[in-house]
């Protein structure tokens, strides 16, 4: 037998209409605030993300690279926002646009130990507002996120925020973070120690206890911004209340990229038994990727959602969600003899646009009759002898058990009448 892969999984049947829940609320809301879609390569060459300055794990450690025939370095998408600029610079959009609103979703890979709502292959939507820097675009990014949870139907989740400052202020606090922890070095876990050097943000995020109490006292972000970085967060705040968007503010709030400053902000969902992949979405400001990699200096802000953990989401909060899965009309032939004139009553219904399915071999009434049931047919068209000799069909109801005899030219103007 062959088994998937680690950390992936099959869409099946229940599933799969929740996946076109959100594709459909995914249009709908990108729509609303005027953003249009890119679709980039699932792989790129492997330096769009092993840069310089990205120490980060899910880069470092994380990331499928491998070299292709060719002998070039090449890597599957971690996430959306590194190749989206890539095609952004390659393409020189920001030729044609001082704001490039775009938005994506599909499968990104990280090689993570797989667990409820942690995926090997896993799928994002994500949106970014490439070109200035303003709050009022970061307000209305937030804004966008937190519409799309209200529009899915989520209530317990929370929009939390954070500013790490410009590149001055950002600066100033590391010194002063790795100054303050570089005493306790010896206490940290091995993953922070490893971070003290490395990429020391992520420390203020470590789950493990002991980091914990140690960086309770660590100084905050907060109290080394520049003016600048003070009254750009404070502005983004304001905009985000006229938004009417209800959010909190956590100091201690970093992210798993390094790509960011000034606004950063995560979405988590708040339910008791959700465990601990509980970030939703996340994103905020990234102002040197565009240069770093080759393009002219610009400023970016944006997100991305995990659509998997949203699904997780939809099912602990059990939103309904309508299967419009259905056929207006099963066709049952009693016997081959049939064959013809039902076919051709099909070809019919189907060049109308209805949508119409039969059984292709099994002639057993209650056979048939189960597999139009299972289709949610509204309709079964009956066929025997009697309807081929006479030119007719038997018309049932599946809802009503209503059933009548007509004639094969009255069937298209019933349904059209009682369909649509
Ligand atoms: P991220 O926080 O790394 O940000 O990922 C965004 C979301 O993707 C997470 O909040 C989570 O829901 C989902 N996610 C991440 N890893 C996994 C996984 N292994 N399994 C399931 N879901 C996962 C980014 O990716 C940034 N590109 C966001 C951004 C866009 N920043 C600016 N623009």
């Amino acid at each position: 037998m062959v088994n998937k892969v680690k950390g992936t999984y099959d869409v099946l049947n229940d599933e799969i209409k929740i996946w076109h829940y959100l594709e459909d609320k995914i249009k709908k809301i990108t729509k609303k605030y005027n953003y249009t879609e890119i679709r980039t390569p699932i792989m790129e060459y492997s330096n769009v993300y092993h840069r310089e300055s990205e120490q980060s794990d899910m880069v470092l450690k994380e990331t499928y690279n491998f070299k292709d025939k060719g002998n070039r370095d090449l890597t599957l998408r971690p996430e959306g926002t590194a190749g989206v600029i890539r095609s952004y610079i390659e393409n020189k959009t920001y030729a044609t646009t001082d704001l490039y609103k775009v938005y994506y979703h599909g499968p990104m890979f990280r090689y993570e130990r797989p667990q409820k709502g942690r995926y090997r292959q896993f799928s994002q939507f994500g949106c970014e507002a490439i070109g200035y820097k303003n709050p009022l675009v970061d307000a209305e990014v937030i804004k966008l996120a937190s519409d799309f949870i209200k529009e899915i139907g989520l209530k317990n989740v929370v929009v939390e925020i954070n500013t790490l400052g410009d590149d001055k202020s950002r600066e100033n606090y590391l010194n002063a973070l790795v100054e303050y922890l570089t005493p306790y070095k010896d206490e940290l876990s091995n993953d922070s120690k490893e971070r003290l050097t490395r990429n020391p943000l992520r420390i203020l995020d470590s789950k493990d206890k002991n980091d914990q109490k140690i960086i309770e006292n660590a100084p905050k972000p907060i109290d080394y911004l520049s003016e600048e970085s003070k009254k750009y967060f404070n502005d983004t705040i304001n905009y985000l209340k006229i938004f009417n968007v209800s959010y909190k503010i956590n100091n201690k709030l970093v992210r798993g990229l390094d790509y960011y400053s000034e606004v950063v902000f995560e979405i988590l969902a708040d339910l008791k038994n959700f465990g601990s992949q509980n970030a939703l979405g996340g994103g905020g400001r990234y102002e040197s990727l565009v240069d770093e990699l080759g393009g002219p200096k610009t400023s970016a802000i944006g997100f991305s959602f995990g659509l998997d953990r949203l699904i997780l989401a939809i099912k602990e909060e059990e939103i309904e969600i309508n299967d419009n899965n259905y056929l207006d009309a099963f066709v049952i032939m009693f016997s081959d003899n049939e064959l013809n004139y039902g076919l051709n009553i099909i070809n019919e219904l189907r060049d109308k646009n209805f949508i119409v399915d039969f059984d292709f071999k099994t002639r057993a009434f209650r056979n048939q009759l189960r597999r139009a049931l299972n289709n949610n047919s509204k309709y079964l068209i009956i066929i025997g002898e009697n309807e081929v000799n006479n030119k007719q069909v038997t018309l049932k109801n599946t809802k009503t058990e209503e059933e009548k005899i007509i004639s094969k030219d009255e069937l298209i103007n019933i349904l059209e009448k009682e369909i649509r």
